[in-house]
């Protein structure tokens, strides 16, 4: 295979060095298009562009393939655990048990917010979308670490890994038990990752509180498989604004808004509150797939289609095993799971999905899990951010850590008037 790739523009030619990754994946190498031709290339939405070289996630999507540092998304999803999952994204290996001891206890002792922050969630009022909590309560915790997020010092580097990974549960929990009017539970360090976010999110001070370990596996199994996704919209996001040198807090706060989009992590909501409008018309999907394919309608069918895949979401397969599994447990059955799985029958067997690659992603199941929970439909997005999270880390980690990071400032094609001269308003 070539090394290089020429680009011929006029009567000058560009060779740009052909890039390899360790799975064969090719890139041509543009950096110096535009000092060599003047030329800048032009790709909407970044589908054939490559931002970054990273080492944290694979994604083969024409085989829906996942992998976290060369580990099968669905081993990590059968036999690690979130913390175990989020040291490898974040360090590049499975830790040692003393190295995921000490990782684990180095976020327990972290889990507290100051005492100070309390009055932020009561000032928020109760129907306050909680993923607008999380965003700004990120912020709101950098205020009380200002001297210590330099991204450029590695203790201070740490100690953020350490206090977003303890504290994003934290204020989560905080942002929904603000939105029900309940007490706020605070963390117990003799739970674990999931545990512990369920007994904040459901325990009252005024009884015992029990962890179903089927849920809190389940939960944990849900963190794992979303726990990052090479990169994606939120990702770049934490990407572009970390590569400002700005710190960790302020980065993930970006991340978390780009998340919410009904587009990206959005989805799941869209998804279960998609399921019950088909349940509202009898189960008829038509008419929800003739919306779909409608060019001139801009709905689209929540919880399928992928940028990168262009088969079934790997993922989309796991979740709805969990989901079958922990539905019969607390829920017996729900009609929206029926309805999903006959859609997603529908859907796969009609042409315009198939001729698109349009597979269900992993918003697709995974609401009907949280519905199973008992979480209420605006908690789900946060779900996927608190999973979402160390993927984050580890990305803006392998970005502030790049010898080539560059602030990330794309250029653009000029499209509005040319030149003219102002006009004095008596004259307009
Ligand atoms: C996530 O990037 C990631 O890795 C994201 C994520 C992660 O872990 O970070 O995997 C998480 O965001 C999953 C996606 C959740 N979003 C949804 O489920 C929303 C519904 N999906 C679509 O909006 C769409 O599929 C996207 C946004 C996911 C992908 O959009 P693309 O890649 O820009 O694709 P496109 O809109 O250009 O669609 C290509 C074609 C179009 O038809 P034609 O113009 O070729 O005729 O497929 C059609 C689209 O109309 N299409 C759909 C569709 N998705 C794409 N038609 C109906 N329903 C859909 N869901």
């Amino acid at each position: 295979m070539s090394d290089h790739a020429r680009i011929e523009l006029d009567d000058q030619a560009y060779e740009g060095r052909m890039i390899e990754g360790s799975e064969g994946e090719r890139a041509v190498d543009i950096s110096s298009l535009r000092n060599e031709t003047g030329a800048v290339t032009y790709d909407p939405g970044y589908a054939n562009t490559g931002s970054v070289q990273s080492s944290i996630t694979y994604i083969d999507g024409d085989n829906g393939i996942l992998r976290h540092r060369g580990y099968a998304i669905e081993d990590l999803a059968k036999h690690s655990d979130f913390v175990e999952t989020s040291y490898l994204l974040i360090y590049g290996e499975l830790p040692t048990q003393a190295q995921v001891t000490n990782f684990r206890e180095s976020i327990t002792k972290h889990t507290l917010l100051r005492e100070d922050m309390r009055p932020f969630f009561d000032a928020f009022p109760p129907e306050a979308h909680p993923m607008a909590i999380l965003s700004a309560g990120t912020l709101a915790l950098s205020t009380f670490y200002q001297n210590h997020y330099d991204p450029s010092n590695p203790d201070d580097v740490e100690i953020s890994t350490y206090r977003l990974m303890a504290k994003l549960p934290t204020v989560a929990a905080f942002a929904y038990k603000r939105s029900i009017g309940q007490p706020y539970i605070y963390p117990r360090n003799d739970l674990k990752f999931a545990a512990n976010f369920l007994h904040m999110m459901f325990a009252v001070p005024s009884e015992p509180y029990e962890i179903d370990p089927d849920l809190a596996r389940a939960l944990t199994e849900l963190l794992i498989l979303h726990a990052d996704h090479e990169q994606n919209c939120s990702t770049s996001a934490v990407r572009l604004i970390g590569s400002s040198q700005v710190n960790l807090f302020a980065a993930v706060s970006g991340g978390i808004n780009a998340l919410w989009g009904p587009l990206h992590g959005g989805a799941n909501q869209q998804v279960v509150e998609m399921l019950a409008g088909i349940q509202e018309a009898e189960g008829d999907t038509k008419e929800f797939i003739r919306r779909a394919k409608d060019k001139d309608d801009p709905f689209r069918l929540m919880g399928f289609g992928h940028r990168v895949y262009k088969n079934y979401d790997p993922r989309a397969r796991i979740i709805k095993d969990t989901a079958d599994r922990v539905i019969s447990k607390l829920a017996g059955n729900d009609p929206l799971f029926e309805i999903a799985q006959e859609l997603e029958e529908t859907v796969l067997s009609d042409d315009y999905f198939i001729e698109r690659k349009l597979y269900p992603n992993v918003d697709f199941y995974s609401g009907l899990i949280y519905r199973a929970m008992n979480l209420p439909l605006n908690m789900y997005p946060v779900l996927f951010a608190l999973g979402r999270l160390p993927g984050w880390i580890a990305q803006w980690r392998e970005m502030s850590q790049d010898p080539d990071r560059r602030i990330g400032r794309p250029r653009q094609i000029y499209t509005g008037p040319t030149a003219r001269n102002y006009v004095p308003i008596e004259n307009r």
